[in-house]
């Protein structure tokens, strides 16, 4: 055992939930998950001092469970998530994973880029979804622990030239902090070899109430945005950004999710643009939920956030407590540039260069109210 300033490290073989620190205090301690191609995977247990966990595996750098006390002093998890490796390796539809070298769609699966195009795997109809077949939430991560007085977990991943069809070997790092103040903060960094569009998210489908037998639709959700970019019938931005005033895409006042999606085909499944004067972090959706109390804060250093409702969960996969996930069970804030950016000139760039360092940073964080 590694005893740090305020933090204890400790690694062991039992269940994760057997193996908490004291309450009161912060740790983080670590579990064998199992093997991927000869490679050890862990999970990692985060717990502040509140007693607030959040559990995150090397296996695509997976957020597994984000377990808060609700206004009754019940703990629960307010991401969706498995409590073994066998149920990740059955793909779920990304449940709290780590989403590169590109999060959401690019069209017909190619982009041009300094005059050379590139194709990539189609893997959504003729579009390129999430980075593809084997995306960066299928990979096993190298994990390491820093020495820090503040649970933290960096997570590190070489992605080689010719990836998924990709140019330039992308060197990326992941580091999850769990602070006092009950956030889950997320930096992102990436560097390359080779110029190479470059977006990275985090997939975690929240449900605050801790229960997916109770849909999101109840919850309520603002958005500090104005404008959004509308979609094809495949999901493809038009380019258009369009105001989101006078429309069901308008949350820049707090508003029940249920109230508008049915006049939303599908349901929510867009990039709003976010209203921000600078790339600083910045407060940019804040979603509740009264029955539990919850209120989830997200604030990001991106200039888009995917809202999305669940839309294809169908029931195929059962949450940890064996309850089905089914449509509008959960929902994903993803922080983001914009979908199929490599193909949209007017939107801001996503291309990383030799010499440039891509670093964001999206922080979630859960209040009781
Ligand atoms: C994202 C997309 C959705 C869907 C889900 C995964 O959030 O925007 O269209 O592909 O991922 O199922």
């Amino acid at each position: 055992m590694i005893i740090l300033a305020a933090c204890m490290v400790t690694s062991c073989n039992s269940a994760p939930d057997n193996v908490g620190a004291p309450t009161g205090q912060s740790a983080i301690t670590r579990s064998d998950w199992g093997n991927i191609d000869g490679r050890p995977v862990y999970l990692y247990r985060l717990q502040n001092k509140n007693g607030t966990v959040v559990t995150i595996t090397n296996f695509g750098g997976t957020i597994t469970s984000f377990i808060t006390a609700d206004k009754h002093g019940n703990a629960s998890s307010i991401i969706i998530g498995f409590d073994s490796l066998r149920d990740y390796l059955r793909h779920p539809p990304y449940f709290g994973a780590i989403i590169g070298r590109y999060g959401n769609r690019i069209g017909n699966g190619h982009f041009s880029l300094d005059g050379v195009t590139y194709r990539l795997a189609a893997n959504n109809g003729k579009n390129h979804l999430h980075g593809g077949i084997k995306g960066f939430d299928k990979v096993v991560w190298d994990p390491t622990v820093p020495q820090d007085s503040i649970p933290s977990l960096l997570l590190k991943y070489i992605s080689k030239d010719g990836e998924e069809g990709y140019p330039g070997n992308l060197t990326t790092t992941v580091q999850y902090t769990l602070t006092d103040e009950d956030a889950l903060r997320i930096d992102y960094t990436a560097s390359t070899d080779r110029a190479t569009p470059v977006n990275l998210t985090n997939h975690s489908y929240f449900n605050l109430s801790g229960d997916v037998s109770n849909t999101i639709l109840n919850e309520s959700l603002s958005i500090d945005a104005d404008y959004y970019t509308p979609v094809d019938s495949s999901l493809i931005p038009t380019g258009r950004i369009d105001p989101v005033r006078h429309t069901p895409f308008d949350f820049s006042v707090a508003k029940i999710i249920g109230r508008g999606i049915d006049s939303v085909k599908g349901g929510y499944d867009h990039n709003w643009v976010l209203n921000k004067k600078d790339s600083g972090l910045q407060k940019v959706a804040v979603l509740s939920d009264t029955a539990s109390g919850r209120t989830l804060e997200v604030f990001t250093t991106q200039p888009g956030l995917q809202f999305y409702t669940g839309n294809f969960l169908d029931g195929q996969f059962n949450n940890r407590d064996g309850k089905p996930v089914k449509q509008h069970s959960a929902l994903c804030l993803e922080t983001q540039h914009f979908p199929d950016s490599p193909n949209k000139p007017n939107f801001p760039t996503t291309i990383l260069r030799p010499g440039d360092l891509y670093h964001s940073v999206t922080v979630y964080k859960v209040l009781l109210k």
